[in-house]
């Protein structure tokens, strides 16, 4: 190695230590008060988390603990109660879009009426790229989806794991620093559901997008993500934080055979089994 390789390689590390410091995401004390029936009820308690740069970090609980108004509060689509919300040490402002800020929604919202290639486009006309420049980025984006062939095609032409990779990319393609993603596979069966982990993995892993991926699916959260926070059912207040040290490159398939999983599995589920259990009694 040259001593010029050295330092450069010297030079990255101290930069990836740097890096890994720096706090994206840091939600404080935050409250969500909803009214239904003319009645009040606290929907998320006094949550308090970080996402740190470069960090993918599973927010998990049972169904209505609150992990869709968590992550419209950080996205600054929802208004909150009480607590703050940061995004690079900036507090964020409802209503305001962050164009370091990308988000799959819960839902399939692609448009029914646009191709494949103009659905992932959509982002790129609205901010006024022009054409040829945009028709780049959109076959590039296609290739990576693995929809080569399909750009011609509709929404309804497309099987549901074939739609859900069409909204990934519309959101990746505009670049964002910062990921949220709310269950945008839990629509899917477990084999294009570990297809989907595939891809986006392998997009993660070259990328290294900060990530906060909502989910009520423990197995994908392991597979997924560096850390995994476990939300109470409802109201959702912070119960658990678990590091998942399984290194990478990840196989979504091997590794679920692998007993590191099936320690990480079994060690979760007795936190999270008792909030299923909260919420069925509810
Ligand atoms: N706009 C609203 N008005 C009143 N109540 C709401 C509103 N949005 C959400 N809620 C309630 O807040 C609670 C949390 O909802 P939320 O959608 O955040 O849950 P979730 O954890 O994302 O659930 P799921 O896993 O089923 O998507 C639920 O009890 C829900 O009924
Ligand atoms: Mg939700």
């Amino acid at each position: 190695m040259t001593a010029a390789q050295g330092s450069s390689l010297a030079r990255d590390r101290s930069d990836d230590v740097a890096a890994a410091a720096r706090t994206r995401i840091a939600v404080q004390r935050l409250v969500k008060r909803f009214n239904a029936g003319g009645r009040d009820f606290v929907a998320v308690d006094d949550v308090s988390f970080e996402v740190k740069q470069g960090e993918f970090v599973a927010l998990l609980g049972p169904s209505g603990c609150g992990k869709s108004t968590i992550l419209n509060m950080v996205a600054g689509l929802l208004p909150r109660s009480g607590g703050r919300i940061l995004i690079d040490d900036d507090a964020v402002e409802t209503g305001k879009v962050n164009p370091r800020v990308g988000y799959v929604f819960q839902r399939d919202t692609l448009f029914p009426w646009r191709s494949v290639e103009q659905n992932i486009g959509y982002g790129l006309e609205i901010a006024g790229l022009p054409k040829a420049e945009r028709a780049r980025r959109v076959a590039l984006a296609v290739e990576k989806a693995g929809l080569t062939g399909f750009a011609q095609s509709f929404p309804r032409m497309l099987s549901g794991g074939m739609r859900q990779r069409v909204a990934l990319m519309r959101t990746l393609i505009l670049e964002p620093e910062i990921l949220l993603m709310d269950e945008p596979f839990g629509a899917l069966d477990t084999h294009t559901k570990l297809e989907m982990h595939k891809t986006l993995l392998d997009i993660w892993e070259r990328e290294r997008q900060t990530v906060l991926f909502v989910t009520h699916d423990l197995g994908e959260a392991i597979t997924l993500a560096s850390r995994i926070i476990l939300l109470s059912a409802r109201p959702g207040r912070l119960k658990d934080d678990f590091e998942v040290a399984v290194p990478r490159p990840r196989d979504p398939v091997a590794l679920r055979e692998t007993a590191e999983f099936g320690r990480l599995y079994s060690h979760i589920w007795h936190s999270l089994g008792e909030e299923f259990r909260r919420t069925r009694a509810d």
